[in-house]
């Protein structure tokens, strides 16, 4: 498929796991990629593996919580690059910690990265499109948590229920300019931040908990954003794509186990 082929595309959070992932897939079908990350180092090595599988991309240094950082390289991919087809919001961090006791500024530190970046990247780079009266997509990354609880994590559920709403009001803000914002929802994936937290007993209790029988690979759902972010999804926006093996539609009592795949 070359479904990217002369398109410019952003993907946050490029320098790892899901971003990483998608960056890879969406360059592997012809796309220009600009990989965003916090770490110049993980950005660089992203784009190093595109070019040495024969592809086109460039590393920007972003912070996509501050509001400065953000506008400065989506302005440099503009210039650099040319106007971005599609925009992938897929940097995000999580906090464990217990809400009794997590402060304010955990708290704001988490919904400044998941929530406040995807709004400030999104009206970054929606402001040049609608200048330049192009269309595009836009994909947000949610997660089950959006729907379903996690356990000491009040700062990461908020925001990725934000980003679930946030969807739906761009989408409709935005549809007059021709800019689809869909999200996809990912149940557990194996990446940097979720692989430490994969000890036996919970992969274990995790596989026999989701109907499809296996915690995802990132390029599972890379596979699933490309599809948003291409030509082909021109008929939805507003949509929430759940990537997770079935886990949040199991409402099986525990005891009812799935096999491992
Ligand atoms: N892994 C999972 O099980 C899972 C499940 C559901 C949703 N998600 C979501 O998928 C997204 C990616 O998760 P992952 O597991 O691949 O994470 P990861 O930790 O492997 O990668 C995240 C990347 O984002 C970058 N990043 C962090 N803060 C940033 C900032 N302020 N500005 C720019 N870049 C920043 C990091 O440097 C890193 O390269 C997140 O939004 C996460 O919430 C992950």
């Amino acid at each position: 498929m070359n479904r990217f082929r002369g398109k410019v595309a952003i993907v946050t959070g490029a320098g790892a796991g899901i971003g990483r992932a998608t960056a890879l897939r969406l360059a592997s079908e012809g796309a220009q990629v600009a990989a965003f990350d916090i770490s110049r180092e993980r950005a660089e090595e992203t784009v190093k593996t595109i070019e040495e599988n024969g592809g086109r991309a460039a590393p920007f240094v972003a912070d996509v919580s501050e509001k400065v950082s953000v506008e400065a390289s989506v302005d440099a991919v503009v210039t650099q690059l040319g106007l971005p087809f599609c925009l992938v919001n897929c940097a995000g961090i999580l906090k464990i910690s217990p809400a009794l006791t997590m402060t304010v500024e955990e708290f704001d530190a988490v919904i400044g990265v998941n929530l406040r970046g995807v709004f400030l990247m999104s009206t970054a780079v929606a402001r040049h499109m609608v200048a330049a009266a192009q269309p595009g997509r836009i994909v947000n990354v949610s997660s089950i948590h959006a729907a379903i609880s996690l356990r000491d994590s009040a700062g990461y559920a908020a925001s990725k229920g934000g980003i679930e709403a946030l969807t739906f009001t761009l989408a409709a803000d935005w549809a007059e300019y021709g800019i689809t914002v869909n999200a996809v929802r990912p149940g557990a994936t194996w990446s940097a931040l979720t692989t430490p937290m994969y000890t036996p007993e919970v992969l274990s209790a995790l596989e026999k908990r989701i109907p499809l029988g296996a915690v995802a690979q990132p390029e599972q759902v890379a596979a699933a954003i490309a599809y948003l972010a291409s030509e082909e999804a021109s008929y939805s926006t507003g949509a929430v794509l759940a990537v997770d093996g079935g886990y949040t539609v199991n409402g099986d009592l525990p005891g009812k186990e799935y096999s491992p795949r």
